[in-house]
C-alpha cells in the first residue's frame, strides 16, 4: 500500500493497513527487505543494514509500525540479507578499491585463470558469477546479480559485522528473520567447477555454495552469540535442501534455525533445462509434502508454502485460475493450511491473485527476468515468444504486482503511478469485493486460520498420506490420540470419487470446512466436483 502516491508501496501504507491484516488472523508479518538499497533485486541489495530504503520511508516511521504491529498482538519478522550486500554497501565501496583496504577480505576475490573467469559457475540471474573489476584487476565472485557481491563468511570480522546487526535490530525489539539464501553463506574454498548440463552456458553453482562445509559452525555461532539471548523465531531460505539435510538445520537440538523453507514442491512443475512448464503430477507433489511431513515429524518444523515474492501465484499454477478460480484457490489453501507446520500467507494470496501477462517485456521490472533474457534468446537463439510464454507462468513479478485494495484507479494500492502495472483483473479480484463476501477466499482463508487456532490437531496431529497413487484426489488424515482429521481435495477439473479407507469408521465424522459448503452424511463414497475439498473431522 502506497501512503504518499509515488506509486511505490510504503511503511505507513503497511501501518494504514494493519487491521485488515489482523482481522485475516496474521500472527507474524514478514517483511521483505525494507533497508537502504539501489533497488537493484528488490531490495535485496543492501548498501546500509540500519537505514531505511528512502522509498520505504524513515527509521521513525519503522518504530511507530513496530508499536503499531506490537499494539495488536502481532509480531514482526525482518528479512536478513547476508550471504552478500549491495556493491554501493560501505564495505564493498573500500574492498574494491585496493588489494590491501582493510575490508578487501569482506568480500571474495580471485585472480583470472588462463585469461579467464575462475571457474565456470553461472549466477542465479543469469551470466558468469565472476565479475572483473578494473580497479585491481581481480574478479568478485557473486551469486546473484553482479551489483549484488557475496560476502566472505570464512573472515571473522565479517561474522562479527553480521551478528551486530542482528542484535541491533533485535534490540529494537522486532520477533526475528526470514534469513535470505542462509545456507549459500559457505563456500567450498577450492571453487572448483560446477557440473555443466550439455547446452547450458555455464556450470552449476549449488553443489560448491549450498550447504557448504562450514554452515553449521556459522549458524551456531549467530545462534549462540546473539539468537538464543532473545525470544525470536528465525526461518532460512534454503534451496537444495531434503528433510534429512533440513533437519540439521532446524532439529530441536541443533540450535540454528527453527524452520527452513525448501524448495522441492516449487521445483515440481518446473523444467529447468527447457526453461518451459510440466504438467502438474500430482502424485509426485503428494509424494513431496509426504516425505517433508514425515521426515519432519517430531524432529523438527515445516514451513508451509505455496507462494512468496518469488514464485508465481499458486491459484493460476496449480488451481485453475479461469472457470474455477474461487473454489481451486480455497481447495489448495485447505491442502496447504491443514498441514503440519507454519503456514505463510503471501499478500493477495488470501484474495486469488493471479499470474499477470504483459505484452511488453519492458513492462517487466525483475533483473532475472531481463539477465535471463540476454543469456537465452540473445545468446542461445531461444524463441522470444517461448521465452514470454516462460516468464509468464515463472516470472517473480507474477507476484509482485500491487496488492488489489479494490476496484478504483490502480486497484486502490497508490494515487501516482505504480512502480510495476496492476494486473487487469483488479476490478474482479480484490478485496473490498470480498470482505463483506461470507463466501469469499479471502473468508474462507480467515476461517482456515481460525480452525488450526481452535483445533490442537491442526497443529499437533500426525499426517499420513491416504491414496498414494490417485492421480487426482490428494488425502490424508491427522491423528492425534483419538481425533481424526481427513482432508479431501480434488486436485482436477474433473469429477472424482474418493472412497473412505476401511480401517476408518465413516460414520463417525462430520464436516469441519469444505469449499462448496457441503454437509457431510456419514456417506462411504464421496463425489467430489471440480476442485471440491473437504475436511472431515471426528
Ligand atoms: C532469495 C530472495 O527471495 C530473492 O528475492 C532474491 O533475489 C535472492 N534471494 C537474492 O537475495
Amino acid at each position: 500500500m502506497d501512503s504518499n502516491g509515488d506509486g511505490i508501496g510504503d511503511i505507513n501504507g503497511i501501518v494504514q493497513k494493519l487491521d485488515y491484516i489482523k482481522n485475516l488472523g496474521i500472527d507474524v508479518i514478514w517483511l521483505c527487505p525494507i533497508y537502504k538499497s539501489p533497488n537493484d533485486d528488490n531490495g535485496y541489495d543492501i548498501s546500509d543494514y540500519r537505514q531505511i530504503m528512502d522509498e520505504f520511508g524513515t527509521i521513525e516511521d519503522f518504530d511507530l509500525m513496530l508499536k503499531e504491529i506490537h499494539k495488536r498482538g502481532m509480531k514482526l519478522l525482518m528479512d536478513l540479507v547476508v550471504n552478500h550486500t549491495s556493491d554501493e554497501h560501505q564495505w564493498f565501496i573500500e574492498s574494491r578499491k585496493s588489494k590491501d583496504n582493510i575490508y578487501r577480505d569482506y568480500y571474495i576475490w580471485k585472480e583470472a585463470k588462463d585469461g579467464h573467469e575462475p571457474n565456470n559457475w553461472g549466477a542465479s540471474f543469469g551470466g558468469s558469477t565472476w565479475e572483473f573489476d578494473e580497479e585491481t584487476q581481480m574478479y568478485y565472485l557473486h551469486c546473484f546479480s553482479k551489483k549484488q557481491p557475496d560476502l566472505n563468511w570464512e573472515n571473522p570480522n565479517v561474522r562479527k559485522e553480521v551478528q551486530a546487526i542482528v542484535k541491533w535490530w533485535l534490540d529494537k525489539g522486532i520477533d526475528g528473520f526470514r534469513m535470505d539464501v542462509i545456507n549459500m553463506i559457505s563456500k567450498n574454498q577450492e571453487f572448483p567447477n560446477g557440473p555443466k548440463p550439455e547446452g547450458k552456458l555455464y556450470g552449476d553453482l549449488s553443489p560448491n555454495v549450498m550447504n557448504g562445509p562450514r554452515i553449521h559452525e556459522y549458524l551456531k555461532e549467530l545462534n549462540k552469540n546473539v539468537l538464543s539471548h532473545y525470544d525470536v523465531m528465525t526461518v532460512g531460505e534454503t534451496p537444495n535442501v531434503t528433510p534429512e539435510i533440513a533437519e540439521q538445520y532446524v532439529g530441536e537440538n541443533r540450535e540454528e534455525l527453527n524452520m527452513v523453507f525448501q524448495f522441492e514442491l516449487m521445483d515440481i512443475d518446473r523444467d529447468f533445462e527447457h526453461l518451459t512448464k510440466k504438467p502438474l503430477d500430482l502424485v509426485d507433489l503428494k509424494k513431496t509434502f509426504t516425505k517433508w511431513q514425515k521426515g519432519l515429524e517430531s524432529k523438527g518444523w515445516n514451513s508451509l508454502y505455496w507462494n512468496n515474492h518469488d514464485q508465481p501465484r499458486v491459484v493460476s499454477r496449480f488451481g485453475n485460475d479461469k472457470e474455477y478460480w474461487e473454489k481451486s484457490a480455497k481447495m489448495l489453501a485447505t491442502c496447504l493450511h491443514m498441514q503440519q507446520g507454519t503456514p505463510y500467507i503471501y499478500q493477495g494470496e488470501e484474495i486469488g491473485m493471479t499470474n499477470v501477462k504483459f505484452d511488453n517485456l519492458n513492462d517487466y521490472r525483475d533483473i532475472s527476468v531481463f539477465n535471463g533474457y540476454k543469456d537465452e534468446v540473445l545468446i542461445k537463439k531461444m524463441k522470444h515468444e517461448d521465452y514470454m510464454e516462460y516468464i509468464y507462468n515463472f516470472s517473480r513479478d507474477n507476484a509482485r504486482t500491487p496488492m488489489q485494495w479494490n476496484g478504483e484507479n490502480e486497484a486502490g494500492f497508490t494515487t501516482g503511478t505504480p512502480w510495476i502495472n496492476v494486473n487487469p483483473n483488479y476490478k474482479s479480484i480484490n478485496v473490498e469485493n470480498q470482505i463483506e463476501d461470507d463466501n469469499s477466499i479471502l473468508n474462507y482463508y480467515k476461517k482456515l486460520i481460525q480452525i488450526r487456532k481452535e483445533n490442537d490437531i491442526v497443529v499437533y496431529g500426525n499426517y499420513d498420506l491416504l491414496l498414494e497413487d490417485h492421480q487426482e484426489i490428494y488425502a490424508y488424515t491427522r491423528t492425534l490420540e483419538d481425533k481424526k482429521l481427513i482432508v479431501i481435495c480434488n486436485f482436477t477439473k474433473n469429477e472424482s470419487v474418493f472412497d473412505f479407507p476401511e480401517n476408518i469408521n465413516h460414520l463417525k465424522f462430520k464436516t469441519l470446512i469444505s469449499n462448496y459448503n457441503r454437509e457431510y452424511k456419514s456417506e462411504k463414497q464421496l463425489k467430489l466436483r471440480p476442485y471440491e475439498c473437504i475436511v472431515l473431522i471426528n
